[in-house]
C-alpha cells in the first residue's frame, strides 16, 4: 500500500476555492529522480492561471492535480542513478506542477543545494520569479551604464530583475504604486508611479532610456516604445500580442539547474534578496492564491508546507 501525504490539489478548474487540501499518495521516484520533503513552496500568478484553466506548455493536467512549481525541502530518497545528492540534503528546485505537497518527486537536474545562509522561505520562492527575471536579463543583455526601465518592478519577477540590473551597474527606473516606492529605493532603483503621465515622469528622471522590461502588462509596452529606440531591447513576459504588434521581444522563462544555481549563489553571498511579503499554511492555500491574484504587492507569497520553522 502506498504511503500518503497532505497536498493542495484541484478536481476542477475555477476560482481559488477549488483548491483543497487532502490526503493523496506520495509520489514514487524513477532512477534519475529525488523525493523531497517540502518545507516551503512559492505561490505564482502562473499557478492561479493553471487553477483557472490555463494549460502550461509541456504539462498534462490530471485531476486530482496538485499545483505548485517551486519548492525548498530536504531530500528523503534518491534514485539509483542520482549522483551528488543524498537523503538529508537541503535543496531547492522546480517542477511544472506538484509542489504544494508534503513530498515532490523531481529529476536531479531540477534541484540545487540550499546553502545554510539562505532561508527555507527564500529558497522555496526563488525559482519561478528568479529564473524568469534571469532569462529576461540575459536576453536584454543589460550592462553597466544602461538606463533600464522596469514596469512592475516591485513584484515577484520585477524585484529580482531590478536587483540583477542594479548590481551589474545599470541605472534602474522602476514603476510601482506609491506604497512600494520605499521598497524599490531600498533595492537601488528610482521609483515612479505608474499610470497616466508616466512617460513624462520617467523622461524627467532620465531623457535617455536604453532598455525596458515589462513585468506588469496593462499596455505598459506603449510607454516603453516611446522611451526606448531599439525595440530589440524592449521585452515583456506578460503581453505577448502587444509585443508582436509593436515588434518587441517576448520572453518565456528558460529554467535550468544551472540558472537556479547561479541565482542561489547570489542569494548565499547576499548579492540578491527574495522578499517574502506573506506566508500561509498549506490549509490557507486558497487565501495565498487570492493574494497573488490581486496583481499588487511586493515580492513573493510563500506556503509553509511544513510549519513551525
Ligand atoms: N513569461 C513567463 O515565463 C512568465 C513567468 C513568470 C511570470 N509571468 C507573468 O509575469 C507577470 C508578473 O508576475 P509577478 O509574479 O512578478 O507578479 P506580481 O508579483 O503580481 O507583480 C506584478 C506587479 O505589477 C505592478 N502593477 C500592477 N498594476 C500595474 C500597472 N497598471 N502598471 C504597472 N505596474 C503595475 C504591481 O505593483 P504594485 O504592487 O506597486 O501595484 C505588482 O508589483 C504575471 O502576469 C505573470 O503571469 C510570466
Amino acid at each position: 500500500m502506498s504511503k500518503m501525504m497532505r497536498a493542495a490539489a484541484i478536481d476542477e478548474f475555477g476560482p481559488a476555492d477549488v483548491l483543497r487540501v487532502r490526503e493523496l499518495p506520495r509520489p514514487t521516484i524513477s532512477a534519475d529522480e529525488v523525493l523531497v520533503q517540502v518545507m516551503n513552496a512559492g505561490v505564482q500568478v502562473t499557478d492561479a492561471a493553471i487553477r483557472a484553466g490555463w494549460a502550461p506548455p509541456g504539462a498534462t493536467i490530471e485531476f486530482p492535480q496538485i499545483l505548485g512549481n517551486e519548492f525548498s525541502g530536504i531530500i528523503d530518497q534518491v534514485g539509483d542513478e542520482v549522483r551528488g545528492f543524498s537523503p538529508g540534503d537541503p535543496v531547492a528546485g522546480f517542477n511544472l506542477l506538484g509542489c504544494y505537497a508534503e513530498y515532490v518527486a523531481v529529476p536531479q537536474a531540477q534541484i540545487v543545494a540550499k546553502p545554510q545562509a539562505v532561508s527555507w522561505q527564500a529558497a522555496g520562492a526563488l525559482s519561478a520569479s528568479g529564473q524568469t527575471a534571469h532569462t529576461a536579463f540575459e536576453d536584454l543583455a543589460v550592462g553597466a551604464g544602461d538606463v533600464v526601465l522596469v514596469h512592475g518592478a516591485a513584484g515577484g519577477v520585477g524585484t529580482i530583475f531590478t536587483q540583477l540590473a542594479v548590481r551589474t551597474g545599470a541605472s534602474v527606473i522602476g514603476t510601482a504604486s506609491e506604497a512600494n516606492h520605499g521598497y524599490l529605493e531600498s533595492l537601488g532603483a528610482t521609483a515612479v508611479t505608474y499610470g497616466p503621465g508616466q512617460t513624462d515622469r520617467i523622461r524627467d528622471i532620465s531623457p535617455r532610456v536604453d532598455v525596458a522590461f515589462d513585468a506588469a502588462g496593462h499596455e505598459n509596452l506603449r510607454t516603453a516604445v516611446e522611451l526606448v529606440a531599439d525595440r530589440g531591447r524592449i521585452a515583456t513576459i506578460v503581453d505577448m500580442p502587444l509585443a508582436q504588434e509593436l515588434g518587441c521581444r517576448i520572453v518565456r522563462s528558460r529554467r535550468s539547474g544551472r540558472r537556479l544555481a547561479d541565482l542561489m549563489g547570489l542569494l548565499a553571498r547576499g548579492d540578491l534578496h527574495v522578499h517574502v511579503r506573506d506566508r500561509y499554511l498549506l490549509d490557507q492555500v486558497a487565501d495565498a492564491h487570492r493574494d497573488v491574484e490581486s496583481g499588487h504587492g511586493r515580492g513573493k507569497v510563500v506556503l509553509d508546507v511544513r510549519p513551525a520553522q
